[in-house]
């Protein structure tokens, strides 16, 4: 129940806009706030103007779909960057079998890491061999889940489609989906289309013809999460996008390639954002690499972009992540949709981003996530 005080929306209220209680009935059931009128005479005399916004909610009917089937943009009055739209309800939360072990923020009220944020200010974990294992294995699991997520990728399928897949597919394994509630977040892998930076939501919206879509999966098997992402065409994409796509692999490889022991974190910035650059691309600076083992995202922090200050030398037995978000054109900002998950660029150019899951061995460096078309 709201106690808040709505004015009749009339634009020509006879009654002077007094505080108001008959809500418009079609647009509660689109979750659209505020619409309420003084009385009847109101409501049918603003009718024929205020239902425009009813259909401004509503996503446009294609031919797959010709009728209006229930789902709706939740952020009528936002001003998108560009033409990307969530297509809600969200289908309800998908629940992961008792027996499965899970982290902290998945038994949570609020999601809060407890243990992530116990730790800040930690050096980076060196794990044993044993460990190692662990994270080889998670990893493992998280590229099979990728490659499985993968494949379901062409136009007409649901990023929802893809959740209930990657979740069923986790569960399978015995592992927890890692992104299911951190910090709330709704989903078991973020799905981020076009203009979307990462971290995405999982939708009804079905892609396009001429989409990108990154698919971000991680997992957490026997007390270790895995973590990694990547970009793929929907269908036909235009010489942009590929380039985009193709850019942002190679600042991943390279990145890799001066993993080492004594390499330096903040040099790994130093690689990408000139290859970025070089491409008519920007680097991403709000978001990051990350440490990972037993916690998803701890120490060490690591930038993509150049001149950074992130601390800390590379040390046998450390994993982390490296996982550039690369912008078309030269804005690296970054916008919100007002889930508070969302990230897209401000100008709605596309965006593409790869993370691997690294471990720092005595001699270089092992990419513990690595598919079979990585060439490292
Ligand atoms: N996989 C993302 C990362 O690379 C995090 C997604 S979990 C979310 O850090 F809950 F934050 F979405
Ligand atoms: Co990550």
């Amino acid at each position: 129940m709201s106690s808040v005080t709505v004015l009749c929306q009339s634009t020509n209220c006879p009654h002077g806009n007094p505080p108001s209680k008959l809500e418009c009935p079609t647009c509660n059931k689109l979750g659209i706030r505020g619409s309420f009128f003084c009385g009847q005479e109101c409501f049918k005399g603003n009718w024929k103007t205020h239902k425009i916004i009813h259909d401004l909610a509503r996503p446009p009917a294609t031919t797959a779909n010709p009728l209006q089937d229930g789902t709706f943009n939740p952020f009528v009055n936002y001003d998108y960057t560009g033409t990307l739209r969530p297509v809600y309800p969200l289908t309800p939360k998908r629940e992961v079998p008792a027996h499965i072990p899970r982290p902290d923020y998945a038994i949570s009220e609020d999601g809060v890491p407890t243990a992530e944020i116990k730790r800040s200010g930690q050096p980076p974990r060196l794990l044993d061999t044993g460990e190692i294992e662990k994270m080889r294995t998670a990893c493992r699991f998280g590229r099979e889940v990728l490659d499985i997520a993968a494949a379901m990728v062409r136009p007409g399928v649901s990023t929802d489609e893809i959740d209930a897949v990657v979740h069923q597919a986790t569960i399978e394994r015995n592992a927890y989906p890692s992104p299911l509630n951190y910090r709330n977040f709704p989903k078991s892998l973020c799905t981020s289309i076009n203009e979307s930076i990462c971290h995405g939501i999982p939708d009804r919206r079905k892609l396009q013809e001429g989409d990108i879509i990154n698919l971000d999966i991680s997992l957490y098997y026997d007390g270790f999460h895995s973590d990694l992402n990547a970009t793929y065409p929907v269908g036909e994409i235009d010489e942009d996008s590929k380039k985009l796509i193709r850019t942002t692999r190679q600042c991943l490889d390279e990145a890799i390639k001066v993993c080492k022991p004594g390499a330096l974190f903040r040099d790994i910035g130093k690689v990408i954002e000139p290859i970025a650059r070089a491409n008519g691309c920007a680097v991403v600076r709000t978001y990051t690499g990350h440490g990972i083992n037993d916690l998803f995202h701890t120490a060490p922090n690591i930038p993509h972009y150049a001149k950074n200050k992130a601390v800390g030398t590379m040390k046998p037995g450390m994993c982390f992540t490296i996982e550039p978000m690369i912008n078309l054109g030269s804005n690296w900002d970054v916008q919100h949709w007002p889930d508070n998950w969302t990230a897209t660029t401000v100008d709605g150019k596309r965006s593409a981003q790869f993370e691997e899951t690294l471990l720092i061995t005595e001699t270089g460096v092992e990419v513990l996530t690595a598919g079979k078309s990585t060439d490292l």
